[in-house]
């Protein structure tokens, strides 16, 4: 007998971001962020074309442990987590190409159950294409792009069916405390009874590979960094000067987070048109551009409980470098 033909499905897409969000929001935070002691803006910027370039470079270095060692639990647990979910809808917050989240799917679709994919991401351009590769790929699946911030937007995801949120890749370690606290509660809230979180963190670690993974020999990381400069040039017509500043990772043991700078090496101002903002820099002045936090299992089972969500497995890769989290609605206390 034949297997019966499944025929692509067209994606369909919800976008709660335009293209003037971008821009408001980098203004705002350009205004308070460079305005204030310390100065500080969000890694959201890092990411343009040239960055996201530099980011894949970064989790090719042989220093650059995360991608590799989160793609080994992947590689190895998809059709566990298939299994256990019995997910018919996987979403991916943060899916930009949707790389990492081939396994899954895969494995998603091997058990005949898999319906629709969401991948969620901020870059419409970005979700677009990775919508079209992938209902190509996937035929009879309903991919249903949402272009959204997750900040802000996590209620619009589909909350009907038996639903798996992924959000990996360690960007949780991006989000400050407060930012982690308000999306964890959020995930619980979106959650249904049926609805699962897989949830991907980095785990502490001996400094010195701290310090190789974000201070890389070859230098890529301070490119990227650096880039967030260029940045600021091109879209708010700044004037800063990238060889005025340098890279900085160190790690702050207090937050148990990678702490990422850029230091400037003289006294030097600079106007940022876009912004309708000047702002001088002193020598040795710091700019914080990205955090990446660094979790105990305990720490973060303990985060997510604090928002009603329990931890049901916790996987880790061969070295122990990295972890990879199911969780579902706690039934007990609520
Ligand atoms: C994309 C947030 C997971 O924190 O390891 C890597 C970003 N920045 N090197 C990380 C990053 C510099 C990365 N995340």
């Amino acid at each position: 007998m034949n297997p019966p033909v499944r025929h692509a499905v067209p994606p369909t897409f919800d976008v709660h971001l335009h293209d003037d969000w971008r821009m408001r929001a980098l203004v705002d935070e350009v205004r308070t962020g460079l305005t204030a002691a310390p100065k500080q803006l969000t890694p959201r910027w890092l990411y343009d074309d040239r960055g996201s370039e530099l980011f894949d470079r970064i989790t090719r270095l042989p220093e650059y442990y995360p991608t590799e060692a989160e793609r080994e639990i992947l590689l190895a647990r998809s059709a566990e987590i298939a299994e256990l979910t019995g997910a018919d809808t996987l979403i991916e917050l943060g899916s930009g190409t949707s790389d990492k989240t081939r396994a899954l799917l895969d494995a998603f679709d091997a058990t005949g159950r898999l319906r629709r994919f969401v991948p969620f991401d901020v870059s419409e351009r970005t979700l677009r294409d990775a919508a079209t590769t992938l209902s190509e790929r996937h035929p009879g699946l309903h991919v249903h792009g949402v272009v959204g911030d997750f900040h802000e937007h996590l209620h619009a995801l589909p909350d009907d069916g038996v639903p798996v949120l992924a959000f990996l890749g360690s960007t949780i370690g991006n989000f400050y405390p407060h930012e982690r606290a308000r999306f964890f509660d959020e995930v619980a809230s979106w959650m249904s009874d049926d609805a699962w979180f897989l949830l991907g963190v980095d785990l502490v670690k001996p400094v010195d590979r701290l310090m190789a993974a974000y201070n890389d020999p070859a230098g890529v990381t301070a490119e990227f960094t650096l880039n967030l400069l260029d940045v600021l040039n091109r879209e708010l017509a700044a004037d800063f000067d990238p060889s005025g500043f340098e890279h900085v990772g160190m790690w702050d043991p207090n937050h148990t987070r990678v702490d990422l700078r850029l230091r400037s090496l003289r006294e030097q101002h600079v106007s940022i048109i876009g912004a309708d903002v000047e702002v001088d820099f002193g020598e040795g002045e710091e700019l914080q551009v990205e955090i990446s936090t660094k979790f105990t299992r305990d720490q973060i089972a303990g985060e997510l409980a604090d928002a009603g969500i329990a931890v049901t497995e916790c996987w880790t890769d061969t070295a122990g470098d990295v972890a990879v989290l199911l969780a579902s609605k706690s039934t007990v206390g609520t």
